[in-house]
């Protein structure tokens, strides 16, 4: 611990984002093979749990693999894709035992069939936990995102379902993947990178961000501490005065 106070007693950021970025440059510095890097990646985010929930976090969502990253090379593709399912299969006890939900957001049906029956079976038998809600990306793109949901709102109203009137952000919300979540208050990205990489961009729009140079195979409970308390000692004004 950083000597912060308890969760009680500071602002907690409810609903933290992650970036998991920097595998692979941590194995490069270990003189490692990449997917060493993503299976350390993964330990890390397991890692995280039980002191996420500790810290009052209610909701945790890692960008686990984006759309963009069926481009990457098939070999690290295949690797990502096995880790993930390894993942899954072992993680039902311990989904359970730590009372934690999966939440997928992303196009789950561009995975192969049966890692996609895998994640929403573990999706559904988890629907009721309340410990924790973690959300993975998958196959995920904000932009794809918006445009499956613009698609999605232009057939209603084609079909007469909505009135082009009725329009607004709340209908428009309720069209993307993210629907019925709560949205981030806190975003995070390792390794020094400075972008947002096409992640939650809709529902980032008032989220506090924090960067750190930290590789993500060693961020620990007390990095996800640390930037707690960066935004328990930040103003949020909503674009409203500062001035009350
Ligand atoms: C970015 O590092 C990380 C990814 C593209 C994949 C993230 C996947 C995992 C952590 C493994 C699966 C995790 C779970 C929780 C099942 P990078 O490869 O872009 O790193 P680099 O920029 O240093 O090369």
């Amino acid at each position: 611990m950083s000597g912060s106070p308890p969760a009680s007693a500071r602002h907690v950021a409810r609903h933290v984002a992650i970036v998991m970025d920097g595998n692979g440059r941590w194995a490069s510095a270990q003189g490692l093979p990449k997917v060493a890097g993503h299976r350390a990646g993964a330990l890390a985010a397991k890692n995280l749990i039980p002191r996420a929930k500790e810290l009052g976090i209610k909701t945790l969502t890692l960008f686990t693999f984006s759309k963009e990253n069926w481009g990457r090379n098939p070999q690290e593709v295949r690797d990502i894709l096995s880790l993930i399912l390894d993942e899954i299969q072992s993680s039902e006890s311990e989904l359970q035992r730590q009372e934690v939900r999966l939440k997928i957001i992303g196009a789950l049906d561009d995975f192969p069939s049966d890692i996609a029956e895998q994640v929403r079976l573990l999706e559904a038998k988890s629907a009721h936990y309340n410990g924790l809600t973690m959300i993975f990306a998958l196959s995920y793109g904000a932009r794809q995102d918006i445009t499956q949901a613009v698609s999605a709102i232009g057939h209603k109203i084609a079909n007469g379902q909505i009135d082009p009137d009725d329009l607004d952000e709340a209908l428009i919300a309720e069209h993307l993947w993210t629907a019925g979540l709560p949205t981030p208050e806190l975003f995070i990205r390792t390794s020094g990178e400075l972008r947002l990489s096409n992640f939650l961009l809709w529902e980032i729009a008032y989220t506090e961000l924090y960067f750190t140079t930290c590789l993500w195979p060693d961020f620990t409970p007390d990095h996800l501490n640390a930037a707690l308390d960066s935004f328990a000692n930040r103003k949020r004004y909503f674009g409203k005065s500062r001035h009350v």
